[in-house]
C-alpha cells in the first residue's frame, strides 16, 4: 500500500518537473517547427512512416523529452494509426546512441516461438504450407515490442512512461483519418482482416472494407493501451490482456500461452559496430542478420573501385551485386538467434576474409547460384522504420514489424491487438524458402523460446565520431540492401541527402536468381543481360520498391530529415532554435 502511494507521489513529481521543463524551456527560448518529406532543422527531427506518429514524436521532444522518450511515443501510435506494422503485436530492434556518455546500446525485442513450437510444425505432407505459416494463430510469435520499449524506457526516459502512451490512447479511442494509404492496404487484405469477429468490426463497414477520409475507431486498443500505461509491461504480458491472448489462442489452435506471455524477455544486445574507410557504422546484433550482413558487404566493398562518379554505372552495380550475392548466400547458412546458435560473427566482420571473399566475384559475368554455394565457404512485409534525434544528441535508429502487412490478420479477440506472423521467418523446413523468398537452414530451425531471424537492420552511422546518418528500412530482405546502397549513395557518390534516398535501388539475394531493379534505363538494362543477369522489375512504389527508408542526414549543425518518396504517409519534422 505504501509503495503504491509512494509510487504515485514519485510519478507526480516527474509530472510536475516536465511541465517546468516544457515551460522554462520555452521561456529561454523560442523554436520553429519545419514539416514535410525532406525537412532541414538545427534542433532535433522526427521521421516516420506516418504523418500522425511523426507528430506525437515531435510533441514528446517540444515538451522536453529525449529520443528515447519520442520513440516509445512513437511506436505506441504507430500501433494505432499504422495498423499494417502495428508494433504491439510484433516485435522489433531498437539501436541508441547516447549523447551523455557517447556509448550506443541495441535492444531486441524481437518475437519469441511458443513453448510448444516444433520444428516442423508448418511442414504438412512434406512440404511448407504457407497459409499456416502466415495467416494462422501458430503463426504468431510471442510478441516483443512492449517489454523493449518498456526496456528502453526504463534506462533512458526523461518523461513518464503513461504520458507517452497517452497520444496512441487518445488516437486509438478518438479514432484518425484513414489515409488512401492504409485504405489500399485494408482493401488489399480485406480477406485476411475479415478472418475475426474483431478484424471485421475495426476494419469494415456494412460488410465493406473501409475507406480513406472513415475514421478508424479502435476501442478494445484503446483500453488494452490503457493497461499498458497503467501498469507497464504487465498491462500486456499478465493479467487479463494476457488471458484474452491465451484463451483466443487456445480455441482457435494457436499455441502461446500465460507461460509464453511471463517468460518473454527483450535484451539489451552488444552492437555489431564495424569500420567502412572513416565511417563507423553501429547496427543490430544476432538475431538481425542486418548487420552482420550489412559488414559483411561493406568489408567486401573495401577492394572494390567503385566510379564514384555514377552510382548506376554498370560496373558498380555489377560488383556490387555480386557481394549481395556472396552476403546473402552465407545469410541462409551461418545466422540464427544467438542464444541458440553460435554465429560466427568475428567471421563476418573478419577484414581479411572479406578480402578473400571479395576475390570470388566474377568481373565479368553474373555468377549463378552454385559458385556461391554456401557450405563452401567455411564459415564457422510489413515492417516501418523510424530515425529520432534530439538536442541532446541522441538517437534513436528503430525498424518494428509484425513481418508481412497485418501480421497474421488475426486480431485477438476483446484487445485490438493485431498479431504478428513472425514464425514465417524461421526456415520451416530446409530449403523452402520463406515470404521473402529467403532461404534457410539448420541454424534457423523453429526451436521453443527462439527469435527467428531477421533482416531489420536499423543503424547509426558516425563520421570521424561526429554523428552522420541515422537510417533503417522496411522491406523485408530488402533492408538490408537498402541500408548499404543509402550509406554508399550519400559517403561514395556524394548524392545530397534527398537524392540518396530517392535514387532508383537494387537487390540481389542470390537465390532466387536475379538481380530486382526499381528502374534502370534500357541501355543499362541491355547491359545487364548481357552481363547473364535475369532481371525482375519492383517500381519504387510502395506496393514494391527495394524497401522504404526513414533517414536523418547530419551536415555541420544542421539535420535533414528525408521521408522516403516510395510512401505517401510519411512526414519528416524538425525543430529549430530561434536563439
Ligand atoms: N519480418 C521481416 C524481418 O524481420 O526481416
Amino acid at each position: 500500500m505504501e509503495r503504491t502511494y509512494e509510487k504515485e507521489v514519485i510519478s507526480m513529481v516527474k509530472i510536475v518537473r516536465y511541465f517546468l521543463l516544457f515551460f522554462i524551456s520555452n521561456l529561454i527560448y523560442s523554436e520553429s517547427i519545419e514539416s514535410g518529406k525532406t525537412v532541414i532543422a538545427n534542433e532535433s527531427m522526427v521521421v516516420t512512416r506516418h504523418y500522425l506518429a511523426s507528430k506525437v514524436g515531435n510533441e514528446v521532444l517540444l515538451a522536453g523529452g529525449n529520443a528515447i522518450d519520442a520513440s516509445v511515443a512513437i511506436s505506441f501510435a504507430l500501433s494505432v494509426v499504422l495498423p499494417q506494422a502495428s508494433p504491439i503485436g510484433g516485435g522489433g530492434f531498437m539501436v541508441i546512441h547516447e549523447a551523455e556518455t557517447g556509448e550506443n546500446f541495441t535492444i531486441d525485442y524481437r518475437e519469441m516461438a511458443p513453448e510448444k513450437a516444433t520444428e516442423d510444425m508448418f511442414v504438412v505432407n512434406g512440404e511448407v504450407d504457407r497459409s499456416l505459416a502466415l495467416e494462422s494463430y501458430l503463426s504468431s510469435g510471442v510478441p516483443g515490442t512492449v517489454y523493449g520499449l518498456y526496456l528502453a524506457h526504463q534506462k533512458f526516459g526523461k518523461l513518464p512512461w503513461k504520458e507517452l502512451i497517452k497520444p496512441a490512447i487518445k488516437l486509438a479511442i478518438d479514432g484518425f483519418d484513414i489515409t488512401p494509404t492504409l485504405a489500399k492496404s485494408i482493401n488489399t487484405y480485406k480477406d485476411k482482416l475479415s478472418k475475426t469477429d474483431d478484424g471485421k468490426d475495426i476494419f469494415f463497414r456494412n460488410g465493406e472494407p473501409l475507406m480513406a477520409g472513415d475514421l478508424l475507431v479502435q476501442k478494445d486498443l484503446g483500453e488494452t493501451l490503457t493497461l499498458i500505461s497503467k501498469k507497464g509491461p504487465a498491462g500486456f504480458y499478465k493479467g487479463s490482456t494476457a488471458q484474452k491472448i491465451q484463451r483466443d489462442m487456445r480455441l482457435n489452435g494457436g499455441l502461446i500461452g500465460l507461460k509464453d506471455l511471463r517468460n518473454y524477455k527483450a535484451k539489451y544486445r552488444e552492437p555489431i559496430e564495424f569500420d567502412y574507410k572513416d565511417l563507423s557504422i553501429v547496427t543490430m546484433a544476432p538475431p538481425s542478420s542486418g548487420g552482420l550482413i550489412l559488414g559483411l558487404m561493406f568489408n567486401m566493398l573495401e577492394h572494390i573501385d567503385l566510379n564514384t562518379s555514377n552510382p548506376h554505372d554498370i560496373e558498380n552495380i555489377h560488383k556490387i551485386a555480386e557481394i549481395m550475392q556472396i552476403a546473402f548466400s552465407i545469410r541462409s547458412v551461418y545466422m540464427a538467434d544467438s542464444d541458440f546458435y553460435d554465429v560466427p560473427s568475428n567471421q563476418f566482420l573478419n577484414k581479411k576474409k572479406a578480402e578473400l571473399l571479395s576475390r570470388r566475384i566474377n568481373r565479368d559475368q553474373s555468377s549463378t547460384a552454385e559458385d556461391f554455394d554456401p557450405e563452401t565457404f567455411k564459415f564457422k512485409e510489413n515492417t516501418t522504420h523510424y530515425s529520432v534525434a534530439d538536442k541532446f544528441g541522441n538517437i534513436v535508429s528503430t525498424t518494428t514489424t509484425l513481418n508481412t502487412a497485418f501480421g497474421s490478420g488475426i486480431v485477438i479477440k476483446d484487445t485490438g491487438i493485431l498479431m504478428n506472423n513472425e514464425m514465417d521467418d524461421f526456415s520451416a523446413a530446409p530449403n523452402q524458402p520463406n515470404y521473402f523468398g529467403l532461404l534457410g537452414a539448420y541454424a534457423n530451425r523453429i526451436e521453443p523460446n527462439k527469435r527467428p531471424l531477421s533482416s531489420m537492420t536499423p543503424t547509426i552511422v558516425f563520421h570521424k565520431d561526429k554523428p552522420y546518418m541515422v537510417t533503417g528500412a522496411q522491406g523485408g530482405s530488402r533492408i538490408i540492401t537498402a541500408v548499404l546502397q543509402v550509406i554508399l549513395n550519400y559517403y561514395e557518390f556524394k548524392l545530397s541527402a534527398e537524392e540518396a534516398i530517392y535514387l532508383p535501388r537494387y537487390h540481389h539475394q542470390w537465390q532466387p536468381e536475379m538481380l530486382m531493379f526499381e528502374s534502370f534505363d534500357e541501355e543499362l538494362k541491355e547491359e545487364l543481360l548481357n552481363k547473364g543477369y535475369s532481371l525482375y522489375n519492383r517500381p519504387a512504389t510502395y506496393d514494391f520498391s527495394n524497401g522504404i527508408t526513414s533517414s536523418i542526414m547530419f551536415e555541420g549543425d544542421k539535420l535533414i530529415g528525408v521521408s522516403d518518396n516510395r510512401s505517401d504517409d510519411f512526414l519528416s519534422i524538425g525543430t529549430n532554435k530561434n536563439e
